[in-house]
């Protein structure tokens, strides 16, 4: 079993982000900037977006954060947007999600400028996506489909299962894996919450992504010998004799699993820095184009 090291391969892309924004420097070129709306008080959006900065300062990219009160209204918020969609010195940006209940988060995506839109949530983006034309790839699939590459994993004609068909991730890593290039040109079967016989699935699948959003739903009996098995989700579980009070687990139960796959991302330390890394590399794109470097 090889692990794939999520937090070796992020690090190996920062160290390459960063070469790129010291030449921009170098010309006496703004370093790119991203920009953060974080609403409210979600203490896991906290984590990311505290995480996001950091991994910004780390290779350079100028990055703010805008703070808002979960009270914030749906209009505050469009007029956060269209403030950033304007402001020149903001190449990217992300509005953190989940947003408070009150705020129809398809519309504050959708008033997202796409060319700034470095999460590729807008649907102009996703569209792009789709037919496999140039665009902002959303981080947590980007981040896969690069670790598949870094460790050459085979993919072509391989039977990939995803399960969970979220905005954010199920939905389009199941079609950037069935599109016509390395990584891709795999058959794909995507599960979801309506799925009749998902274990017996699961059994049949080459590539195995979990994005269900349950702590250890994959067990050992739903995947095959020497499988690939990424996993997306991670989850706090309270836990004795830690020193935080928790543990972090996926939506894969890796002690059992990882006994019987050939590759298996670990939680922490799997598909979460690639997601860092990947916003990274978007806001890299968004600076590039507005500069005129590309
Ligand atoms: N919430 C969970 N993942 C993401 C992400 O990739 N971007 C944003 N904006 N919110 C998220």
């Amino acid at each position: 079993m090889v692990l794939l090291d999520g937090k070796k391969i992020a690090n190996d892309l920062k160290a390459e982000i960063a070469i790129e924004v010291a030449g921009i420097i170098d010309q006496e070129i703004e370093a790119p900037h991203l920009a953060a709306v974080l609403v409210g008080d979600d203490a896991a959006s906290q984590t990311y977006v505290a995480a996001k900065e950091k991994a910004c300062q780390s290779v350079g990219i100028t990055s703010s954060i805008y703070r808002l009160p979960s009270r914030t209204t749906e209009e505050e918020l469009l007029q956060t947007v269209e403030y950033l969609n304007n402001d020149d010195d903001v190449d990217g940006f992300i509005v953190q999600l989940p947003l408070p209940k009150h705020i129809d988060e398809q519309k504050i995506i959708e008033a997202i400028d796409p060319a700034k839109d470095v999460d590729g949530f807008h649907p102009v983006n996703v569209g792009k996506l789709v037919l496999g034309l140039d665009t902002f790839l959303p981080a947590t699939p980007a981040g896969i489909i690069e670790l598949l590459k870094r460790y050459n994993i085979k993919t072509e004609g391989k039977h990939c299962v995803v399960l969970g068909r979220s905005h954010i991730v199920g939905l389009p890593i199941s079609i950037m894996m069935g599109q016509k290039k390395y990584p891709g040109n795999a058959t794909v079967t995507l599960c979801h919450s309506r799925t009749k016989n998902l274990a017996e699935i699961c059994r049949t699948a080459d590539i195995l992504i979990v994005a269900i959003g349950n702590p250890e739903f994959v067990k050992a009996d739903m995947v095959k010998d020497g499988a690939v098995v990424i996993d997306v989700g991670i989850h706090r579980i309270p836990a004795n004799g830690t020193k935080s009070g928790y543990r972090l687990k996926g939506d894969v139960q890796f002690e059992t699993v990882s006994k019987k796959v050939s590759y298996i991302t670990p939680v922490p330390g799997g598909v979460g820095p690639m997601t860092i890394a990947e916003l990274l590399v978007n806001t890299l794109k968004a600076a590039k184009i507005n500069r005129g470097l590309d």
